[in-house]
Formats: C-alpha cells, sequence, structure tokens
C-alpha cells in the first residue's frame, strides 16, 4: 500500500517535529525534510500536503532560509506556519518587515472569514500560541486575510485558488487551544487526505518489508528490555522467526527482576518466535567497576563493557546479513537533517555501533515513527503493557543512580527501595501523571536508632519529575502521606537503609539522573 504523504519542510523552529507528531494524530503519515531539500525529490515523493514550519530568521534578510517560488506553483496545498507563513508571502510578493510590537505567549485571535476551510468547526475567538517579532505587513496577491489579533493584522491568511495558506501563530503547540482541529482541516479538508495511516497498517507493512529486504538472512540484535528495542524485536520476530537472534546484556543493574522479566517475555517461554540469549555479566560488570567514583568514567565502562559482550557474542553466532537497531524518528531528526535543525545530539544508536562485529547492513524496523506510535504498534504485536509503557530507563541503568562507587550490595539496596516506591506510586495512582520516578542511593551514610540500636546506614532519595520532553522537568508533587508510607516501608524493609530524601531539584539546575 502506498501510504499519502505529507511533507514538513524545517526551516529551524522549534516546534518543528511537534508539527509532524500532530499531523501523524490525525492519522496521515508525515515526514520532515530540511529546506535545503531539491524541489525535484520533494516532487518525486508526489506529496499530498506542504507544511513549512516556523524558524528564528528575519525571510527579508539576505542569507535567511528561504525556497524557490516554484514550490507554491506545483499544485500541492502549502501552509505556512509563523516563519513558513512570513516566508509564503515574501517570496509571492507581499510585505513582511519587524512588527511594531512583538507578540509572545498565548493570544486571543479572531477568526474574519467564518467560511475558511482552516477555521471550519474552530470558535470564532480562540486563544493561539504567539512567538513572532515579524510580521506580515502586506499579503501577496491574491490572498485574503482570515484571521488577526489586536496587534497582528494578519494572524491567518489564504489563496484558496492557489491552495495556499498562512497561519501566523503555532497550531501545532498545545497552548493553541484548536490547534490540531486547524492542522487537521488543512491536512484532510484543504490535502484531501484520507486519514488512513494506522498502526495496524504500519506494522502489516513493515512485517512485508522487513522479509522483502532480509531474504532468508541472519539479524542480530541488541535487546534492552527497553521500549524500542523490545518493538523492534517483536516486529522482527513476526517477520522472520528463527532468523532474528536477540542478545539481552544483563549487566546487573538493572531494576528489581527485569531480566528475568524480559526474558519471559522474549525468552524460550515467552510468546515470541526468536533465539534469545541471555548474557549473565552482573559480576563482570561489578568487577568492572570496582572503586570506581567518577560518574563519567562509570558511564564509559558500563557503555564499553556492553560493547565488548555483545561483540562476544555476535562472535560465537558468526556472521550475520543484518544488525538491527531500535532507532527512532526523533532520533533521526536529533541527528540532523542537514538543514536548520542542526545536530541537536549525535545520533545514540548510530554511537554505540559495535566496531567488531560482521555485518552486511543495519535494519531500523521503527526509525519513521514517534514514541507514542513506538508504543501502539507494541501493543498491536500484543507487547504486555508494562513494557509498552515502561518509563525511561538510561542505558547505564543504575549505575548512574548509586552515587560513587557501585557494588553488589548498594545495587540490592536501590533496587529494594526502588521496587517499594514504584509499588506505592502505582498503589495511590499516581504513576500515570509522573513522568519518571525512581530510587537512588545516596554515597551519604549517617547516625540513626533502630528499636534500641545505633545505626550507621545510607541514605535513600527519592526522585519523581513531571515533564514533557525530558530537557527541562519540575519535581512532582506526591502527597505527603504516600511519601511517609514510601519511606517507613523503605527504613522497615531495606536493610542497610536509615534515612530518606524526596529530592524537590526542577531541571535546570538538576538533571533527573543523579549522575
Ligand atoms: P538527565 O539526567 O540528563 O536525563 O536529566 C534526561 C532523561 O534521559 C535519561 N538518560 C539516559 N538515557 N542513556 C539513556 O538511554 C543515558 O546515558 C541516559 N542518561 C540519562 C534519563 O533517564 C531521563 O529520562
Amino acid at each position: 500500500m502506498k501510504k499519502e504523504l505529507v511533507i514538513v519542510i524545517d526551516f529551524g523552529g522549534q516546534y518543528n517535529q511537534l508539527v509532524a507528531r500532530r499531523v501523524r494524530e490525525c492519522n496521515v503519515y508525515c515526514e520532515i525534510y530540511s529546506y535545503k531539500t531539491d524541489i525535484e525529490k520533494i516532487k518525486a515523493m508526489n506529496p499530498k500536503g506542504i507544511i513549512l514550519t516556523g524558524g528564528p530568521n528575519s525571510c527579508y534578510e539576505a542569507d535567511s532560509p528561504t525556497y524557490k517560488k516554484e514550490l507554491f506553483e506545483l499544485g500541492i496545498p502549502v501552509l505556512g506556519l509563523c516563519y513558513g507563513a512570513q516566508l509564503m508571502m515574501h517570496v509571492l510578493g507581499g510585505k513582511v518587515e519587524s512588527a511594531p510590537v512583538r507578540e509572545y505567549g498565548k493570544t486571543e485571535v479572531l477568526v474574519d472569514k467564518k467560511d475558511s476551510k482552516i477555521f471550519e468547526g474552530v470558535s470564532e475567538k480562540t486563544i493561539c500560541w504567539m512567538s513572532h517579532f515579524d510580521y506580515i505587513s502586506q499579503v501577496a496577491p491574491g490572498f485574503e486575510i482570515t484571521a488577526h489579533t489586536a496587534d497582528c493584522p494578519v494572524a491567518a491568511a489564504e489563496n484558496t485558488e492557489a491552495g495556499l495558506y498562512a497561519i501566523q501563530y503555532h497550531p501545532e503547540v498545545l497552548h493553541t487551544a484548536e490547534g490540531t482541529k486547524m492542522l487537521s482541516n488543512f491536512v484532510l479538508g484543504v490535502c484531501g487526505c484520507a486519514g488512513d495511516w494506522k498502526m495496524d497498517a504500519f506494522v502489516e507493512n513493515t512485517i512485508r518489508e522487513i522479509r522483502e529486504k532480509v531474504g532468508d538472512g541472519r539479524v542480530l540484535l541488541a535487546l534492552s528490555g527497553g521500549v524500542d528495542s523490545s518493538v523492534a524485536a517483536g516486529l522482527l520476530s513476526r517477520a522472520i522467526g528463527k532468523q532474528l537472534t536477540c542478545v539481552f546484556v544483563d549487566h546487573g543493574l538493572l531494576r528489581k527482576d527485569e531480566g528475568d522479566e524480559v526474558e519471559g517475555v522474549f525468552g524460550p517461554n515467552g510468546q515470541f518466535d526468536l533465539n534469545f540469549i541471555r548474557v549473565n555479566a552482573q559480576q563482570r560488570y561489578y568487577d568492572k567497576l570496582a572503586g570506581v567514583t567518577e560518574p563519567e568514567a562509570k558511564r564509559k565502562i558500563i557503555g564499553e563493557e556492553f560493547i565488548r559482550i555483545f561483540e562476544e557474542e555476535a562472535k560465537k553466532i558468526g556472521a550475520v546479513d543484518f544488525l538491527a537497531q531500535g532507532t527512532i524518528y526523533p532520533d533521526v531528526v536529533e541527528s540532523g537533517l542537514g538543514g536548520e535543525s542542526g545536530v541537536i545530539k549525535s545520533h545514540h544508536n548510530v554511537g554505540g555501533l559495535p566496531e567488531h562485529v560482521d555485518f552486511k547492513d543495519i535494519i531500523e524496523p521503527l526509525r519513521d515513527l514517534f514514541k507514542d506510535e513506538v508504543r501502539k504498534a507494541g501493543l498491536e504485536l500484543g507487547i504486555p503493557e508494562r513494557l509498552v509503557f515502561r518509563q525511561p530507563f538510561p542505558g547505564p541503568g543504575l549505575g548512574i543512580r548509586i552515587i560513587g562507587e557501585v557494588t553488589e550490595e548498594k545495587v540490592k539496596i536501590v533496587q529494594d527501595a526502588d521496587a517499594i516506591y514504584r509499588e506505592e506510586i502505582a498503589n495511590a495512582g499516581l504513576d500515570k501523571n509522573i513522568n519518571q520516578y525512581f530510587a537512588a542511593l545516596t554515597n551519604m551514610r549517617s547516625v540513626g536508632v533502630m528499636g534500641d540500636e545505633r545505626t550507621y546506614d545510607y541514605a535513600v532519595a527519592l526522585r519523581a519529575v513531571t515533564t514533557v520532553d525530558f530537557m527541562t522537568a519540575e519535581a512532582a508533587e506526591i502527597p505527603y502521606d504516600v511519601l511517609n508510607k514510601v519511606m517507613s516501608r523503605i527504613i522497615n524493609e531495606v536493610k542497610g537503609v536509615n534515612r530518606v530524601f524526596y529530592d524537590l531539584t526542577s531541571k535546570p539546575p538538576g538533571t533527573i539522573e543523579f549522575e
């Protein structure tokens, strides 16, 4: 099945991934390309619609990102957002200049053209998120103004005959109350997309594509038990069964019983047809980490040891044809589209690629999906909910939740404390509202009293944050009685702990993890 495609052209705005996500929420498939992408390539993809994103520049300045006028003459509907809207006007003969009043934040937008397709079903006065210092002072010939604000004469404009639409605000951010409706009006109403991009079709198509690509070859996957690698394993297993070998390295820094859970799902008694190799490397890691206290040194050892073990296992298996990876779309976008968004962080999957594994090609079955879509695919494949909705867990695991030296004894303490904490958060019904929560072990011991005995034990720190993107975060407000119960259980049930702290620090200045 050839899927309907909407293309998002990236001009460097901070919300560009959100634009693509919102379009996909309308069940329309969508991909992001740099503004440097050649128009012939865009044409060849035959998109049903094109969306131009925001960006930090002024379109009338000489070196600012731009696009050929031809883009607006392809007969494909185009929606420009913020910078994209200004660029559309600038290229087509309207006027864009520095605004006398900059608009930033939630702003009331008044719809002037009630029968505009973009505003179908949208309130006449609607709150939108504005963030601009330039404004459209004059629309291009053929355009009519469809909405304004108190300070901005052109909040939206359109040339319906040419299929061109401009919006000054950001419909993709949730602060724009009816933004998703407006984007859906564009992709479904204007572009005529059917909105039939669904997970079951994705799963079916991907399974077919994997079979075609792999043939009778062999595939190797490093399975961590995290959402992405688990869903990749599920997909590959359905596609090629025992041609897939998954290597699961238990580094002894997993949460309580986690290694067994992963084995339960993907191992010989699980529901997937594949070769499962569990490497019990706990002791090897504890030996390597003995005496090491510096956080970066710990991270490095944990990462390198993983690669080494994976390579050793791969060597035993012999040459494989494909190395599979759980790369997802945000990884692809964040490694840079070659456009303005640039490299936010180096590709975490490719960064960790083993050098000494003999394979011909890489296979990344999730590279087109956002995280929420990966989860949907996981459910579709029958992967248990507790795995699919698992909270983020860092690659170095408990190694960065034990401040200072890692020892087997400390791992046991933090595992037990963390299991109690998670259990009580779930019992209180708070688990859906907190994005990440865990116990960590401080490197501090202090004096206490238990019964009639003096104790000299460790302090556990509880962390819980609410966050949208994990780049900034707030400490979650957990009811005192829940914290109190967690404290009391940890002190009573976990040997070696005599104090419990709750971490109130936001990010920044703190990070979510402790090291
Ligand atoms: P920080 O501590 O930087 O964490 O505020 C932000 C998010 O990233 C996760 N995290 C990691 N994930 N490998 C990972 O796969 C890592 O080395 C790593 N370090 C932090 C962290 O759990 C949080 O969700």
